[in-house]
C-alpha cells in the first residue's frame, strides 16, 4: 500500500493565487518542496505575490492566467512544457462571488453568466488544457476549490448554517464544479490521476469577508492534503477538514 506522496520534483499550478486562499495553498505546497506556479490574471500582482513567497525561500513562479481568457489558457501547456517540462498538480482555485444576498428573482442573468465563466467554465477549460500533461505525471492530482455553499445537502437542510444563504449564481457554479469533479474522476478512474473537490470552510479573504471564522492557513489545509494524496487516497470526493462532505 502506498501511503506517501513524493513531493520531490513535483510541479503544481494554482489558479487565482495572487491573494487569499490560492496564495496560501501555494505557500503550503511550496513548503513541502513542490515547485509552485501561481496563476494571476494581473501579471504585476502575480509577480508581487511570487516575490513575497520567494523571499520566504520557496520555489515559486508567476504566470499570467485569466481563466476566462481562451488565449491565456491556450498558452499554458507550452509555457509549462518549456519552463518545467511537466505538471503534477492542478488547483482550480480562481473564483468570484458576485451575488451574496441576492434572491434568485433579483439575480441579473449577466451576473449568473459571469460567475459561471470564472467558477465553472474557467476551471473546465484549464483542466482540459493541462490534462495531457497531468496524464504524463506518475501521480497527477486535480483539486477543485468548491464551497459548502455549493452543497445541495446544506442548501436543503433547515439546520444548516448555510440554509438561508442567497447567492444562486455562486452556489450553482460550485454545484456544477462538483459535477466536474465527479465526471473527470470517473473518466480518469483507471489512471493515477485523482480528482477531488474541497471546501475550505468560511475563510477570511476578500471574498469571504472579515466576518469569516477561519484563517487562510486553516482553509488551505484540506486543498493541500488533496493535492498531495498518496496513491491509495480517494478520488471523486468532496471534502472539508479532510473528511467527506455531503454533496
Ligand atoms: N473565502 C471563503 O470563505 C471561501 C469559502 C469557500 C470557497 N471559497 C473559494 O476559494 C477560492 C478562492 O477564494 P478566496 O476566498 O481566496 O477569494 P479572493 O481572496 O477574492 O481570491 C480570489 C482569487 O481569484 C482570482 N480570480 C478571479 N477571477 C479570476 C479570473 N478570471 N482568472 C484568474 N484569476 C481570477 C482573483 O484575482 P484578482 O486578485 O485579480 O481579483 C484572486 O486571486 C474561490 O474559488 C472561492 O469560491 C472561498
Amino acid at each position: 500500500m502506498n501511503t506517501t506522496f513524493t513531493t520531490q520534483n513535483k510541479v503544481a499550478l494554482v489558479t487565482g493565487a495572487n491573494k487569499g486562499l490560492g496564495f496560501e495553498i501555494s505557500r503550503q505546497l511550496a513548503q513541502k518542496g513542490i515547485t509552485v506556479i501561481i496563476g494571476a490574471r494581473d501579471v504585476s500582482k502575480g509577480v508581487e505575490a511570487a516575490t513575497k513567497l520567494q523571499s520566504e525561500g520557496l520555489t515559486i513562479h508567476p504566470v499570467q492566467l485569466d481563466v476566462t481568457e481562451p488565449a491565456s489558457i491556450e498558452a499554458l501547456p507550452n509555457f509549462l512544457k518549456e519552463h518545467f517540462e511537466k505538471l503534477d498538480i492542478l488547483v482550480n482555485n480562481a473564483g468570484i462571488l458576485l451575488d451574496w444576498g441576492t434572491p434568485p428573482s433579483q439575480l441579473d442573468i449577466n451576473v449568473l453568466k459571469k460567475t459561471f465563466e470564472t467558477n465553472f467554465f474557467g476551471a473546465f477549460a484549464v483542466t482540459k488544457a493541462v490534462l495531457p500533461l497531468l496524464r504524463q505525471s506518475e501521480a497527477g492530482r486535480i483539486v477543485n476549490i468548491s464551497s459548502h455553499l455549493g452543497s445541495l445537502a446544506d442548501t436543503l437542510d433547515p439546520n444548516s448554517p448555510y440554509f438561508s444563504f442567497q447567492g444562486m449564481a455562486y452556489q450553482a457554479s460550485k454545484t456544477a464544479l462538483n459535477t466536474l469533479t465527479v465526471q473527470f474522476a470517473k473518466e480518469l478512474a483507471d489512471t493515477p490521476i485523482k480528482v477531488n473537490s474541497a471546501t475550505p470552510g468560511w475563510v477570511k479573504t476578500d471574498l469571504g469577508s472579515t466576518d469569516a471564522p477561519l484563517t487562510p492557513e486553516q482553509g488551505a489545509d484540506t486543498p493541500v492534503w488533496l493535492a498531495t494524496l498518496p496513491a491509495d487516497g480517494p478520488t471523486g470526493g468532496f471534502f472539508m477538514e479532510r473528511q467527506p462532505y455531503p454533496w
